[in-house]
């Protein structure tokens, strides 16, 4: 029987985790995913497989300014795997973690172009409002936001 797991990230997680991020992305990931959240934020990530095999993974915190958010940095899942429920998983095992730590809800961006992660958000039951220059100057993101927990029914 096939099996889908997950489990925090830590720093030995980043080497095969850049080594497949700019394939997986279609484009260059860049300081987006930066080793701090590896090294200093991994215990927030998730790491998921399949059968064992690396699958996808998740980089998040929480915000220490509004502790009852839990803010999704980065995410990603294998694209010959998409379409499987591991985004979602991803999402829930992130979003479970953060419950236990006190947060209620959970945020998250997407660029205006990026139609697939902005259906994958609403498919989670997101509400996502656009917000003008949010990350720099012609920089529009969609900022989405659900309340936690992630329950399996909004996949
Ligand atoms: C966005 C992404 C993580 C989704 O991962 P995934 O494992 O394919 O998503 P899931 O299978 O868990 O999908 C959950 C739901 O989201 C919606 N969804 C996901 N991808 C979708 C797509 N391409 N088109 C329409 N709806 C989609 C659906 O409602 C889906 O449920 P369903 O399959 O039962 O209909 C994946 O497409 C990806 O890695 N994209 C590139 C990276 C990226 O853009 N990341 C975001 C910026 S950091």
């Amino acid at each position: 029987m096939s099996a889908l797991s997950f489990r925090p990230l830590g720093p030995d997680d980043f080497a095969p985790a850049r080594e497949v991020a700019d394939e997986w992305m279609g484009r260059e990931v860049g300081l987006v995913m930066h080793r701090l959240f590896f090294d200093q934020l991994g215990s927030s990530g998730v790491w998921a497989e399949f059968d064992g095999d690396f699958c996808g993974f998740l980089l998040g915190l929480v915000s220490q300014r509004e502790p009852d958010l839990a803010y999704i940095h980065f995410h990603v899942v294998d694209s010959s795997r998409r379409r499987q429920g591991i985004g979602a998983g991803l999402y829930r095992e992130f979003g479970d973690r953060a419950l236990e730590r006190g947060c209620t809800r959970v945020r998250a961006l997407a660029p205006l172009w990026n139609t697939q992660s902005i259906a994958f958000h609403e498919g989670l039951g997101f509400h996502g409002s656009e917000q003008p220059d949010f990350v720099g100057l012609g920089q529009d993101r969609v900022v989405f936001e659900r309340l936690l927990p992630i329950e399996a029914a909004a996949r």
